[in-house]
Parts: structure tokens; C-alpha cells; sequence
């Protein structure tokens, strides 16, 4: 049986379940913010190794033998209880996360897809930046930084052609409200209002001129391009997600890259452990790929809709259920 860990508001892993269904496959859908209502886990050290139970509200039990793989989406915090003092909430969340994360690491490291570990140690942008020059990408000039006179510096010797975002990441989800800090052009107004910003570091870099974005869907050996044609709207020139989020209807296109494109994407997935990972690329007006970033476990489903590359059944038969 295929374990699908992820939470109640995760519309790609509906998707990904429906043609589960239409497979066949036999699948558990476990929503993390559920442990303690509709699931329970008991773990026991008795003997010699650790093995454990999940215990389902309706009855279903489900062990270590049962389990074939993991497909590891998006789980969130578990709730605490309701009748909790306010003081007490933490404590509780977080005990139960460490249950949670007891569990991952009792279920064996080659059942996953992708192993949480794995994907925390993949989600350094900095890092991915460096890895990925050093495997042979282009990237971009970068510069992270919060004091004005290093940004000062990077920006005049990029004669004001730079771009800033999140150093970790823009989204802020709670629920099925998602807020996005974009992506900004850094002009002189930036620099006069600089202390306004600089409360928190940011990435600087050199703004590549783009022919489209593309992103780039690997799912083991398989690498699904596709072209974003973020430039033929005023609005998504700098940054397509936000209109994108608001279902602005942007050009998706299946695209062929050059053969070592292909084979360095799959490259830095494999150099992070990682069977899945969504890379996100520019191509510029001269045919060349610059490298931005590696989303360890970025959505997929939306691509899958836009362009019918098949990216579920390619997960399922990594998977091997
Ligand atoms: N150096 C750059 N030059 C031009 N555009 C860029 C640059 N970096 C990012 N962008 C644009 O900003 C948008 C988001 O890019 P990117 O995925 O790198 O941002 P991010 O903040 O790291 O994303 P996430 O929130 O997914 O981690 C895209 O439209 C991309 O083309
Ligand atoms: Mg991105």
C-alpha cells in the first residue's frame, strides 16, 4: 500500500489520488493535521528494533509490512486539541511533530518519494546556487546581503539592472489563502527607502533578460519541460506567479531543451538525494538557460494541466506500487 502523507487543503494530491483510483492503486491519504483525531501512532522499543502501528478512527491499522512507499507531499502541523490553555497549544504541536517525525525515520529510506530529510537538505537556495554553477549551469549574479552599502555596491556595478526576492522563500500560506512577496526591480527608490526594506536579508541579483521562464518537472529519469511565456503580458514581466495565482491565463508551452540541459537538471536532482525536484530556469532572448532555483518538492499538478505531460503516472511508477 502507497502512504500519501500530506494535509486536508492539498488540491495536487487530490489529483494525484484520482488517477491512483483510476489505476487501481491501493493508497492511505494521511492529512498531518488530523494525528490525534482521525489517527493515532503507538510506537514500541520492545526487542531489538522499534516498530510501529498507525491507527485509524474507522479501524484501520496499518504497520511497517503494509507499507510498499511514501509519497511525501505537503504535511502542515498537527491541530491541538481545542480545549487546550493558549499556553499549552505549542507544547502540544510540537510534541506531536516529533511523533511525526519518529515515524518518518522508523519507515525504511528507499520507500520515499522524497525523503523529508532529503528535502530539507536540498531547500538551500544559496547552496542550490552553488551547486549548480558548479555542475555547469549559468546562474545568475547573486548577492544576499542586508547592509545598503554592499547593496549599493551590487547594484551600480550592475548599472541598476537587478532584481530582489526572498531568501528562503515568497509564499505564505495559511490554509487555502496563499500571500506571495514577488519578485522587485531595484531601482533608486529602493535604494532611498533602503531602511524601510532592510529588516530582513534579501537576494540580490543581476536581472536576466527573458525570452519565457521555464520550468522543468523531474520525476526520476524523466524531464518534463515547459516554457511559461512570461512575457507577453506587461504584467508578469518580472514576476508571473502573482497573476498566476489569481488564474490570469498565462501561456504554458511543452518545450525540448538542448540534450545537456536535460541531463544537468537531472544532474542536481540526483546530486540532492532527490528523486523529484521542480527547477525553475529563465531562457534568455539568446537561447541561453540560466539556473534560479530547485524546488525539492514544488508543485507539479498545475503543469501536468496545462501541458499533458504525464508527471502522476511518471510519480506512480517511481513509486513502484
Ligand atoms: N535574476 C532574475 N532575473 C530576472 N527575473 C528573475 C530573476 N530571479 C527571479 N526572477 C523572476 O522572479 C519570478 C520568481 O523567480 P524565483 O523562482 O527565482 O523566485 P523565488 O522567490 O526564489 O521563488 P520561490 O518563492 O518559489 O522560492 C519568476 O518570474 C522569475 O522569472
Ligand atoms: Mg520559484
Amino acid at each position: 500500500m502507497l502512504l500519501v502523507i500530506t494535509n486536508k487543503f492539498d488540491l495536487a494530491c487530490d489529483f494525484f489520488i484520482l488517477r491512483l483510483k483510476e489505476r487501481s492503486i491501493p493508497f492511505l491519504r494521511l492529512n498531518t493535521e488530523d494525528y490525534g483525531n482521525s489517527f493515532q501512532i503507538n510506537i514500541s522499543l520492545a526487542g531489538y528494533d522499534a516498530s510501529y502501528e498507525i491507527n485509524f478512527a474507522d479501524g484501520r491499522l496499518v504497520t511497517n509490512a503494509d507499507i510498499k512507499a511514501v509519497y511525501f507531499r505537503q504535511p502542515v502541523s498537527p491541530d491541538a486539541p481545542h480545549d487546550l490553555a493558549e499556553s499549552d497549544k505549542e507544547f502540544s504541536r510540537r510534541e506531536a511533530r516529533e511523533i511525526l517525525r519518529s515515524l518518518w525515520r522508523l519507515i525504511n529510506h528507499g520507500k520515499w518519494f522524497n525523503h523529508p530529510k532529503e528535502l530539507w537538505l536540498a531547500s538551500n537556495k544559496i547552496e542550490q546556487l552553488t551547486i549548480a554553477q558548479r555542475l555547469g549551469f549559468k546562474i545568475p549574479d547573486t548577492c544576499v546581503s542586508m547592509s545598503e552599502l554592499t547593496v549599493r555596491n551590487f547594484i551600480e556595478s550592475h548599472e541598476g539592472q537587478v532584481v530582489c526576492k526572498a531568501v528562503k522563500h515568497g509564499f505564505l500560506r495559511q490554509g487555502l489563502d496563499v500571500q506571495i512577496a514577488t519578485t522587485q526591480r531595484v531601482g533608486s527608490e529602493f535604494l532611498n527607502q533602503f531602511g524601510n526594506y532592510a529588516q530582513v536579508p534579501m537576494i540580490f541579483q543581476e536581472e536576466i533578460h527573458k525570452a519565457f521562464d521555464v520550468r522543468v518537472t523531474v520525476v526520476g529519469d524523466n524531464v518534463f519541460a515547459t516554457a511559461i511565456h512570461s512575457q507577453q503580458h506587461p504584467q508578469t514581466i518580472v514576476d508571473w506567479r502573482l497573476l498566476d495565482l489569481q488564474e490570469f491565463d498565462i501561456e504554458h508551452e511543452a518545450i525540448k531543451m538542448p540534450a545537456h540541459l536535460d541531463e544537468l537538471c537531472k544532474q542536481i536532482t540526483r546530486y540532492f538525494n532527490l528523486k523529484y525536484s521542480a527547477i525553475d530556469l529563465i531562457k534568455t532572448v539568446q537561447g541561453e538557460y540560466f539556473f534560479l532555483e530547485l524546488n525539492p518538492n514544488g508543485e507539479w499538478a498545475w503543469i501536468e494541466q496545462k501541458t499533458g505531460y504525464p508527471i502522476r503516472d511518471a510519480i506512480i511508477d517511481c513509486l513502484r506500487v
